[in-house]
């Protein structure tokens, strides 16, 4: 996706439905196509504004698991997947308790996820939780993907990851989008 159809597709993803600013998605996107991305899980699908960038660079024979604590059903979630470009699964819960931990899982199985994006609870403790509980899941050279690390209890979680990695930055527009290449 170059950026000409990266304004595309936001512009008629709709703003309300990507809760974040195009300049901050089109960071995370570079990095995730920079890796060809095709195994990814999710934390935060909300309206599947930021899924439907994710299903663009995943494309065909990708893989996507996204989560939700939220009650509705993923058909009613207002971006249009009707023909999902690659296999997409949701699951609804909360991502910090043990049955969600255990159907994720079970969709990763055994090959692990080129890139994992954590955009759920902005709690401290549910933050670290989702880091601790799936970073493991990524491979060497995989990508991790934080939104609202300007939110003092995400940047908390965030400043205290410490794990090898080759690269770990801060990208400091809007509400901030922290990217880990492993
Ligand atoms: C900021 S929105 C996600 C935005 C989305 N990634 C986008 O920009 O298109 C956060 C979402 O996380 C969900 N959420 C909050 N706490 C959660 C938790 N503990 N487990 C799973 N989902 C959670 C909310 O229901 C909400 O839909």
């Amino acid at each position: 996706m170059d950026k000409n159809q990266f304004d595309s597709l936001f512009s008629t993803t709709g703003i309300t439905n990507v809760i974040q600013r195009p300049e901050e998605l089109w960071i995370l996107v570079q990095a995730i196509q920079a890796i060809s991305a095709k195994r990814m899980l999710e934390i935060g699908t909300a309206n599947g504004g930021t899924l439907k960038f994710f299903e663009q660079v995943a494309g065909s024979g990708g893989r996507i698991i996204t989560v939700d604590s939220a009650g509705r059903s993923f058909e009613s979630v207002p971006v249009d997947f009707s023909n999902p470009l690659c296999d997409i699964q949701f699951i609804q819960g909360f991502s910090q308790a043990p049955e969600t931990i255990e159907k994720v899982m079970q969709a990763v199985g055994d090959e692990p996820l080129d890139f994992l994006f954590i955009d759920g609870s902005h709690e401290y403790e549910v933050v670290k939780a989702d880091f601790d509980n799936y970073h493991g899941l990524v491979r060497p050279g995989g990508i991790i993907g934080f939104h609202d690390v300007n939110c003092p209890t995400v940047k908390r979680a965030w400043n205290e990851i410490n794990i090898p990695h080759q690269s770990k930055v801060h990208h400091d527009l809007g509400l901030g989008t922290g990217i880990i290449k492993l």
